[in-house]
Formats: C-alpha cells, sequence, structure tokens
C-alpha cells in the first residue's frame, strides 16, 4: 500500500459558515481551498445544500476550475435531488458524495438509507457515472447498506464516524469501541464487496487514529475540526499534523 494513504480530504464548507456570518466575500473557501491544496490536501471536499448555508453556486463554480487547474479532486457532496443531480453534471467534480440531508439538521446527521432508495439513487449514480465523476455512498457501516450500495453502480463509500466521535465526546469507550469494530467489519466486507472505503465525520486530532489504522480506508474527509483549529494554529499546520497523525497510525511512524 502507498505510503502516502489515506489521502486526506479537506473539507471547507465552514470558511463558508465565517464568511455568510457577514455577507459579504471573506473569508473566501475558494482561498481556503488554495491555502489548504499548498498545506497537502489530498483533495478538496465542498457541500452544496439545498438551503446554502455555507457553500453558494458560484464557490463551486471557482473552486471546480482551482482543483481542476491544480488536478486535484474536487469532491462535491450533495443530496440526491433533480437539482443537485443537474449541478454536478454541469461542474463535472472529480467525485460527488451523495449525502442525505434534512433542512432542519445542523450537520449530516446520519447515512444515506441506500437500502431504501435503490431506485431513486441508481439513475442518479449512473448519470454521474456517466458523466466522469466517481460517485461515493455516505452510509452507516452497516451489512445491509453496505450490500445495497455494492447492489449500484457506486465505486465508493463513505462511513458516517460521528457517532464514534459523539461516543467519544461523552466519555464512553465501551460504545466508541463497539462503533469502531463495527466500522472496521463494515470496511472488510465494503473491501471484499469490490467498494473503495473511505471516512468521514466529526473526525479530530484525539479519535483520528483508529479509524486512520483501519488498513481499508483510503480516504478521510475532515472539515469543521481542521477549520476550527486553524483558527488557533494556522490551516497549514493543522492539515500537516492531520496528516501525520493518519500516516503514524497506518504505519506507525
Ligand atoms: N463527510 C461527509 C459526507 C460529510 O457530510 C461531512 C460534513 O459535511 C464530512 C465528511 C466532514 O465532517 P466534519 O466537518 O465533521 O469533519
Amino acid at each position: 500500500m502507498e505510503k502516502s494513504l489515506p489521502r486526506l480530504g479537506v473539507n471547507i464548507d465552514h470558511i463558508a459558515t465565517v464568511r455568510n456570518a457577514r455577507g459579504g466575500e471573506h473569508p473566501d473557501p475558494v482561498a481556503g481551498a488554495w491555502a489548504a491544496i499548498q498545506a497537502g490536501a489530498d483533495g478538496i471536499t465542498a457541500h452544496l445544500r439545498e438551503d446554502r448555508r455555507h457553500m453558494r453556486d458560484d464557490d463551486m463554480e471557482r473552486l471546480q476550475l482551482l482543483c481542476e487547474s491544480k488536478n486535484i479532486p474536487l469532491n462535491m457532496e450533495m443530496a440526491a435531488t433533480t437539482e443537485m443531480q443537474d449541478i454536478a453534471l454541469r461542474l463535472k467534480p472529480k467525485a460527488v458524495c451523495i449525502v442525505p440531508e434534512r433542512r432542519e439538521e445542523r450537520t449530516t446527521e446520519g447515512g444515506l438509507d441506500v437500502a431504501g432508495q435503490h431506485n431513486r439513487l441508481v439513475p442518479i449514480i449512473s448519470a454521474l457515472n456517466d458523466n466522469g465523476s466517481r460517485v461515493s455512498l455516505f452510509i452507516e457501516a452497516v451489512t445491509h447498506q453496505i450490500e445495497a450500495a455494492a447492489r449500484t453502480d457506486a465505486e465508493v463509500v463513505e462511513f458516517h464516524t460521528g457517532a464514534y466521535a459523539h461516543a467519544l465526546d461523552e466519555d464512553n469507550q465501551d460504545k466508541a469501541d463497539k462503533i469502531l469494530d463495527a466500522l472496521q467489519q463494515g470496511a472488510t466486507l465494503a473491501h471484499a464487496l469490490g467498494l473503495e472505503v473511505h471516512f468521514g465525520h466529526g473526525l479530530t486530532f484525539d479519535n483520528v487514529e483508529p479509524i486512520a489504522a483501519i488498513p481499508e480506508g483510503m480516504e478521510l474527509n475532515i472539515g469543521h475540526f481542521i477549520i476550527g483549529e486553524a483558527i488557533f494554529i494556522g490551516l497549514e499546520p493543522a492539515i500537516k499534523e492531520m496528516h501525520r497523525r493518519a500516516t503514524q497510525a497506518r504505519y506507525g511512524s
């Protein structure tokens, strides 16, 4: 396995959250994406929400231009709606991660119900694949969702690590260990079914290492913590430290 794995996708949504708090143009999430790329991000992730609470349509267009010119993959997170499908087909990001979305939620609170929405997802996944975007499905690491993902043409599953992070926040180590075990077993199953495995949500310096150590994991998508930590130590040190911890967890150095 290459020593650069797992890749680090930096989610820059919350640079836009700060910008939008004042309604102007500063801080620009696209400038943040460029800084993240220069600091060693392997990819840029951005979620265009239905309510545009952080990223805006023009941000996504500028991000795609930036990422294309720097040969860095843009991973567009989106809900499985006709509006978002049309935008993704126009933008042609290297990757699209389909996520569940509820207007009232603060962040993406659970995994996608691939098993229950198979017929709705399949044509969207095919259209995106045919347009050159690699599709991942953001799911919980449970067998029936993994098997359902494998019955679609999506090449990737991203496992939701939010419950694991939350259990550790509550000092519930037993619960965190059980969830970690499920994530490991899910990764083994997904890999055996031919799916590439990514992880994301709620990851921090303190909790990333056991996740990064899961050998099937090819990518970590991390946003809120890195952007928050950048306030204290700067974006480049935050990204470099996350990379260092992930690499150490995987390879022991
Ligand atoms: N992966 C997916 C699919 C997400 O929806 C999010 C949150 O937007 C993340 C990763 C990043 O989560 P966090 O901001 O908690 O690091």
